[in-house]
């Protein structure tokens, strides 16, 4: 099995490092190598996705990002979250889970990942107006939400749909496809909310949820409400997964310019895409659900700063390694 690392830029090459020794500490057999993607690629190659990256990418049994993007939103030939953009949909990975967790808190919000305002048509006409447009087909919009309906029906069985069909055409398309789908999934309770309704009921009750599908933009915005509720961007990780082909896994995002070079960074989301890799991408539920469990206990006790306390990336990572050792051993005890 190969994986490809992709560590991209800020504090993104920090906690990949921590990732790549949790894989190679559950998982020794798995092959992988490193590959630039970002502000890297565009300074040593001058495109974002450099041909041999995403190559790599497509010959993978699993990608893992750490994050891309300079804190500079000026136009450019070439601006490192496009490198992202085209590898998302390179890999056709419509479906990007987002699970939090926290206390009463267990909700995936399933955030559809290659359409949308994300990627449709945008340009400058002749008097200056900019515009960005939002498009999506039926066929774009079923394959996300039967994502959504399946994930729902193998957790507590509730899905909510997440739209604004009061003002969107896409968005009435979205509401009038889950209506139909919901004939196919007779033991999945379905609900409509409207966007800005979702983000103040996830404030309010969030324990009150079980799967959100949502478009892009919603999906982006409303996942970081949810890390906000739920430890925040430091501990959120993702699985991105299209029908066939590599999965990509990252952390729910941030390239953290504020502490970025400084070792701070909480490895958590990065290591835990490490379990969503596991689990999702290579089909070894086994290895992932180990390392889920030592990364609880060493949360449990060490917190980088962004948790309250003044452990480092490393120091982390490292702990997260040596609680998988120590599993290990007191397996071969107990057998
Ligand atoms: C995310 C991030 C990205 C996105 C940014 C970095 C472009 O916010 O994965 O949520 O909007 O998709
Ligand atoms: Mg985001």
């Amino acid at each position: 099995m190969k994986v490809v690392l992709l560590p991209g830029d800020g504090i993104g090459a920090e906690v990949v490092a921590e990732a790549g020794k949790a894989l190679a500490a559950v998982a020794p057999d798995v092959e992988t190598s490193e590959h630039p993607i970002g502000l890297e690629a565009i300074a040593r190659d001058g495109e974002a996705l450099p041909a041999a990256t995403l190559a790599a990418c497509e010959e993978s049994d699993g990608v893992l990002l750490g994050a891309v993007g300079a804190g500079d939103y000026s136009w450019s030939a070439s601006n490192p979250e496009d490198g992202m953009f085209a590898l998302r949909r390179a890999l056709d990975v419509y479906a990007n889970l987002r699970p939090f967790r926290a206390g009463a808190i267990d909700l995936v919000i399933v955030r559809e990942l290659v359409g949308g305002l994300y990627f449709g048509e945008r340009g400058t006409r002749a008097d200056g107006t900019v515009f960005d447009t939002c498009e999506y087909r039926p066929d774009e919009v079923d394959r996300v939400l039967r994502r959504g309906f399946e994930l729902a029906r193998r957790r507590r069985g509730r899905l909510t749909s997440v739209d604004k069909a009061n003002v969107l055409a896409t968005s009435r398309l979205w509401r009038e496809r889950a209506t139909a789908l919901a004939a196919d999934y007779p033991d999945v309770e379905l609900d409509h909310l409207l966007v800005d309704t979702a983000a103040m009921r996830l404030v309010e009750a969030p324990e009150s949820f079980d799967v959100i599908v949502t478009e892009n933009t919603f999906g982006d915005i409303l996942s970081d409400v949810a890390a906000a509720l739920a430890g925040g961007l430091g501990v959120a990780a993702s699985a991105s997964l299209g029908d066939a082909g590599p999965g990509l896994f990252e952390p729910v995002h941030g390239t953290a310019p504020d502490i970025a070079g400084r070792g701070v960074a909480n490895p958590t989301a990065a290591i835990r895409s490490v379990a969503m890799l596991l689990e999702h991408g290579l089909d070894r539920p086994a290895e992932a659900a180990r390392l889920d469990a030592a990364l609880n206990r060493v949360a449990a006790g060490l917190r980088t700063p962004d948790q309250g306390g003044n452990a480092t990336t490393a120091e982390l990572g490292d702990a997260v390694v040596a609680a998988l050792g120590a599993d290990a051993r007191q397996e071969l005890a107990d057998a």
